[in-house]
This record gives C-alpha cells, structure tokens and sequence, in this order.
C-alpha cells in the first residue's frame, strides 16, 4: 500500500482474452465449472475514486450510454463490499473512463471492479493481503480475480481460481468490436441448449497450449487457440462468422470469439501484422471499430 494516497486516486485495470476456455457442466448453483487459460491485453480501463459525502458514478469513453451508474454497477458494488467487510464508508464519486469494449466479452465490468477494490483498498490504508482481496473479487464475478491479477493464468472453477502460467515474450492481437454486445448468461445458455440438442465439440486439455504461451511462439499457439462459448456465441450473431473469415483472409495467424464475446480476437505474428490485420477488417465493414492490443500485461495497478 502507498503511505501517502493521492486523492483522487486513479487505478487502471487491463481488459482479457480467454486463449481456452473450456466449458464443463452446469452446476448445483448455475455457474458452469472452467478449464481457462487468460491473458491480459493492453486495452484499459481507468476507475478514478474521489471522496464525496454520496457514493456516485460517472462513466466516459466508447459505450459508456450502456454502462449502468446505479448500483448495480460492477465498481459501486465492489465498493460496498468492501466497506460492508472492513466497517468503511463507502461515500465517493467513482469516474470510469472506458478503453475496454463494452458487452464485448474482454471483462470490462470485472477490470471496473478490480480496480474499484484496489483503489477503494489503497484510499482507506487498508491492510490486507492479495489473497483478502481476491476474496472479495470471486464474491463480485468469476473475472475480478483475473482481472487484479493480470499476465497471464490458468483459471478453473467458476475462473476465479487462478494459477499464473508462464509466459515469454509478447503476443500481438487485433481486436474486431461488434455494433452489439451479447449477455454471458445468454451465451453460457445458448451453449446449454446446443448441448441438449446435440453434441458440440468440447476443449481438451489446455497443456499444449500452456507450453505454447511458455515457448513465446505465436505460430504454435494459433492452432490451439480455442473457446467452448463460440459455437453459442456464433449461434447468437451469425455474422461473427464473416468476421472470423475476414481477419484469417486478412493475415492473421487465428481468430476466436473472446470469452463469451461478440469481440473477435486475432493472434497475429507481430505488431506490424495486427496494424495491417485491423486496416482490412476496418475497411471489410464486418465490425464496428478495431483496436489493436498486446499482452500479457499486469492485472489492475495504480496510476502513479
Ligand atoms: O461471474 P459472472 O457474474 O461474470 O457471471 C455472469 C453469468 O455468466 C453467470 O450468472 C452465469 O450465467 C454465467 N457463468 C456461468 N459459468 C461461469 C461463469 C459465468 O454459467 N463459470
């Protein structure tokens, strides 16, 4: 913790791309048991906390009209739930800038929440350990904890169980944003329903795509590059089909549906290459903007 905090007090959390994400069964309390692999990508958001005498919100940047500023929202909540545990006041005006897509499966809600703990936990001097924290995260969405923790990880249960993985060197992405984002708990249930209605494919084992990452390769990554969610987030929006095909026409090395998506995201075999992999799906018309990103890169930091 900082002795001296400034206030007000910015913390910027990084958005997420599932690089597997293997879907179980549905379980007693409705979440879907993980195997996932996660990295941290270089688009951001930035929570700034600012004392007040009312707990506000106030939300700029892409998307930001479908952003809730009551408290429902991801950051007020995390906010409460730490002063309801720690016996704090909760009075501050929380101002989200948002980098990260919104309803675009890339964690954005759980990257707001992150940082509102970590900012919250910093004003208030708090004494708490890593582990007290990402207690309260998995208590706010199956993300947060991934999303303080950043790099890259292996998450099982609900994905809030982490492991880091190890990572060399630098992995470039080109992002493809949707007009329309897609609710998780639709995808998650699409993806049940195709289930009973057949058998889709199932992820296996995320080891070769663990040494994959170690091995800093993006060429051997590519191929193994899966997402259970996809053929439920394809069924929502079938026109990601057409933005999956142009990024691979495109040049990149392999595009998949990010988290529970609608973003499509593609590994690409450098810097350069996602510039250029993004110039097409810009000019293609099969998406609604484009970002270009690297990771891994650390969980949710305050802004010095
Ligand atoms: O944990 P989080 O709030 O992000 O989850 C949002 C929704 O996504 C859950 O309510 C559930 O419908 C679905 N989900 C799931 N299994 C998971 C994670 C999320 O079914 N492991």
């Amino acid at each position: 913790m900082l002795s001296v905090v400034p206030t007000p007090l910015t913390v910027r959390a990084p958005a997420k791309v599932n690089l597997h994400l293997g879907v179980g069964d549905v379980r007693p309390d409705g979440f879907h048991e993980l195997v996932t692999v996660f990295q941290a990508l270089s688009l951001h958001d930035d929570v700034t906390l600012t004392p007040s005498d009312a707990l506000s919100l106030h939300v700029t940047g892409d998307g930001a009209r479908d952003v809730p500023t009551d408290p429902t929202n991801l950051a007020a909540r995390a906010v409460v739930a730490l002063a309801e545990r720690y016996d704090r006041d909760p009075n501050m005006r929380i101002d989200i800038a948002k980098g990260i897509p919104v309803a675009g499966g890339m964690a954005g809600g759980s990257a707001d929440a992150a940082a509102a703990l970590l900012g919250a936990a910093t004003l208030w001097g708090l004494d708490i350990g890593r582990d007290e924290l990402d207690e309260v995260a998995a208590t706010l969405g199956s993300d947060v904890p991934f999303s303080l923790h950043g790099h890259t990880a292996l998450g099982t249960g609900r994905g809030e169980r982490l492991i880091p993985a190890l990572a060399r060197g630098e992995f470039h992405w080109t992002l493809a944003l949707a007009r329309d984002g897609l609710s998780t708990p639709a995808v998650y249930h699409e993806l049940d329903r195709l289930r009973e209605a057949g058998d889709p494919p199932r992820a296996g084992s995320p080891d070769a795509l663990l040494a994959a990452v170690a091995s800093g390769d993006p060429h051997r990554l590519a191929p193994l590059l899966v997402n259970d969610l996809q053929a439920a987030a394809l069924s929502l929006q079938p026109g990601l089909r057409r933005t999956l095909r142009a990024g691979m026409e495109a040049g990149a090395l392999a595009g998949i549906v990010s988290g529970s998506g609608p973003t499509c995201a593609f590994l690409c075999a450098s810097a350069d290459d996602a510039v250029d992999v993004g110039t097409e799906l810009a000019g293609a018309g099969v998406c609604r903007t484009v970002r270009v990103a690297s990771g891994p890169v650390p969980g949710a930091t305050v802004v010095p």
